[in-house]
């Protein structure tokens, strides 16, 4: 793998899922990999999770690892040509990338959108530079438009909670397992025991595991990386219903259950084609709930896409948005549904405390797989230096 930004780039999910599940039982079998190799990890943007996660999934492939925070201690980078630098930036990007490049082997960058340009974000003119000038592999650490990462691990929580799976736990006592396995360095299963469920799900037999993605409000403009990669990914698992054929998938519990994908958001807050496709778009939250497996919230920011000149606004006064903020009142409409959110998360903005700290709530799972995901991206590009 030479680059991960779209969910085309980790080929097939379920063996991507079934390399997940490896990592999981033994993420440190493959140290031999990253020998003698350095991962450089750029933040224009501030992160825990995605620094941390990563820098761990490094660590266990035997990487070296450096982390470069742009804005304390770098050079300020001008990112257009043709500007007379004569402001507050000292550095060119064009000669920082291949500067930096110099130093590792691959490259993950975290570069948020801007907001001054909707054809610049979608375009994404910064992740591309990396791309076209550092000569090495480059995976997305959050961009303008997407954050597969975070979608990656999403895809990887759902397969372990899928309704149909019998060791199913609860989100505190699940996060606690997880904890004291990673302590142990022992493998939660990704799925439970393996059965005829299983199978006849991945033909379709069964109900599909509902997945909502919703709105949520929020009192600033927040990009809409997040919500894309989620339907990207989504809509990528919803179209995945045959199993593989050979190779790692066919010995291994793959635990893709066949998604019926809805999204649902305010008027006007319509994400771009590319990424939400032919998911069903509901404007009424609490229709979209009903018999949900799964409800992931986010905030997002105008996407411009029914209204270009709105693009990274908030279209509304938060206060006026409040029945947005999922609480008991949605979740009881919903299957008993698993709630997820990529974090960081404002409480009772767009989660109330009880929903996120309750025995349905699979955040820190969820958090706790970015590690998997970023593991499963780093020993792909390992591999294929
Ligand atoms: N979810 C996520 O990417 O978290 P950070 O912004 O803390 O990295």
């Amino acid at each position: 793998m030479k680059l991960f930004q779209h969910v085309q780039d980790i080929g097939d999910l379920r063996v991507a899922l079934a390399e997940a599940q490896q990592v999981k039982r033994d993420r440190y079998q493959w140290q031999h990999l990253g020998r003698n190799k350095t991962a450089l990890l750029i933040f224009f943007n501030n992160s825990l999770r995605t620094r941390l996660s990563t820098q761990k999934a490094a660590m266990n492939l035997g990487m070296n690892v450096i982390v470069l925070d742009v804005n304390q201690g770098a050079w300020k980078l001008e990112t257009e040509r043709g500007v007379v630098m004569d402001g507050d930036k000292s550095e060119h990007l064009l000669e920082a990338i291949p500067v930096m490049a110099s130093y590792c082997d691959i490259i993950g960058v975290r570069s948020f959108a801007r907001f001054e340009s909707r054809q610049d974000d979608y375009e994404e003119r910064i992740l591309n530079q990396f791309i076209r000038y550092s000569g090495r592999p480059v995976f997305f650490m959050e961009s303008a438009t997407v954050h597969p990462l975070q979608a990656f691990a999403d895809l990887i929580t759902i397969a372990e909670n899928r309704p149909d799976r019998p060791t199913s736990n609860p989100s505190r006592e699940g996060g606690e397992k997880l904890r004291a396995a990673n302590e142990r360095s022992e493998a939660l299963p990704l799925t439970g025991e393996r059965g005829e469920g299983h199978l006849s799900s991945l033909c379709g037999k069964e109900r599909p595991v509902k997945v909502v993605l919703t709105w949520a409000p929020h009192p600033k403009a927040l990009p809409q990386a997040v919500p894309n990669s989620f339907a990207e990914w989504m809509n990528a698992a919803a179209a995945t219903v045959t199993p593989p054929q050979g190779g790692a998938g066919g010995e291994l519990d793959l635990a893709l259950p066949p998604i019926d994908f809805v999204v649902t958001h305010p008027e006007g807050y319509e994400l771009d084609l590319q990424f939400v496709g032919n998911a069903r778009v509901e404007y009424d939250q609490m229709k979209a709930f009903e018999g949900a497996d799964f409800i992931y919230a986010k905030n997002w920011s105008c996407p411009g896409v029914t209204r270009p000149e709105d693009y990274g606004k908030v279209l509304h006064d938060y206060h006026t948005m409040m029945d947005w903020c999922v609480g008991a009142r949605q979740m009881a409409v919903t299957n008993d549904a698993r709630f997820m959110h990529c974090l960081p998360v404002r409480r009772n903005m767009i989660v109330t405390d009880d929903v996120i700290e309750g025995p349905r709530s699979l955040v820190i799972p969820e958090a706790a797989n970015r590690e998997i995901s970023a593991q499963v991206v780093l020993k792909r590009m390992l591999e294929a230096l």
